[in-house]
């Protein structure tokens, strides 16, 4: 697996040293005119030579055919993949992107796009596994506490740019999904927080009248998202389509809500599990 990697900020910058880990990374692009173009990745992340070029996305098409990735990750912004897609479709290379701040409208194109050129695309605006665990959970526990008061807070380090976090936006997703049809239409507000350094943290919280539940993820270290990003390029290796990441841990095909009207929700839990 020949892996390009686009982004290197602060995320970007820990995918870009384990998959060069992975022996996967065949190349680094960078803006049209960052003077990064032409360097060793050594050089930018303050290592020995990594044997990694850095490029420009200008003539990308050119660059593509000579490096030959299988996939391209995706740490940079939204207007990337608006500009490139139809490029990277035309090359066969496969996408995962886990940028945030996608419109409704450029994740329809990108379905769109998928299908027609037939390459593979995972969009992850929540690469983590933990989070997806968190997703099912959110819907378990809306599906079971459905009278409960459901509310998202979204905890971020102050440059991240986009506000409420593309996270807590599926949780609320998930939550909707999970709650009785009476219910589906209440707001769920999310809290978000911009501060310091923090790495990730999203909770839910269900407060009803005598208790109340919180179910948290805290990333630890942005190694997690790399990770993620490994796990999604494996997953769309040679494969054709539109994914997102439950699909990419196996977690897409269970209905909690479904559970809840016709079986014990213990048993489907414990089915989860099995
Ligand atoms: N899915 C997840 O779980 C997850 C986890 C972490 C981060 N993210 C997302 O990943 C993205 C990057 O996060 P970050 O914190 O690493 O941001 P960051 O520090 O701002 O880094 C973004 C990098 O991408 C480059 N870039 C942006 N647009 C570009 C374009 N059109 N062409 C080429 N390069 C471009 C930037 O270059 P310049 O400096 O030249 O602008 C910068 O190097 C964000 O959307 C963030 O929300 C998602």
């Amino acid at each position: 697996m020949k892996v390009a990697l686009i982004g290197l900020g602060t995320t970007g910058r820990i995918a870009a040293e384990y998959f060069h880990k992975e022996q996967a990374l065949a190349l680094v692009l960078c803006r049209e005119n960052s003077q990064d173009a032409g360097k060793d990745l050594g050089e930018l992340l303050h290592r020995p030579h990594m044997g990694v070029s850095v490029e420009t996305t200008e003539n990308l098409e050119e660059k593509l055919n000579r490096y030959k990735p299988d996939i391209l990750i995706d740490f940079s912004s939204p207007s990337f993949l608006r500009e490139h897609l139809a490029t990277l479709a035309r090359c066969k290379v496969n996408v995962v992107t886990a940028v945030t701040g996608y419109t409704q409208m450029d994740i329809k194109r990108v379905k769109v796009l998928a299908r027609k050129r037939e390459i593979g695309v995972v969009i992850a605006p929540n690469i983590t596994l933990g989070v997806n665990v968190l997703l099912v959970m959110a819907q378990i526990a809306a599906a079971l506490q459905s009278d409960y008061d459901f509310q998202v807070v979204d905890e971020n380090h102050r440059n991240k740019k986009d506000s409420p976090s593309g996270t807590a936006e599926k949780i609320v997703a998930a939550i909707k999904r999970g709650l009785e049809k009476s219910e589906a239409d209440n707001l769920i507000p999310i809290h978000s927080i911009r501060a310091g350094d923090i790495t990730g943290r999203h909770k839910v919280l269900a407060c009803g009248k005598y208790d109340q539940i919180e179910i948290t993820h805290t990333a630890f270290s942005r190694t997690a998202y790399a990770e993620g990003a490994y796990k999604a390029a494996q997953f769309i290796y040679g494969r054709k389509g539109f994914y997102e990441m439950k699909d990419v841990y196996g977690l897409g095909k269970p209905n909690y809500a479904e559970d809840r009207l016709h079986t014990d929700a213990t048993a489907s839990l414990a089915g989860f599990y099995a």
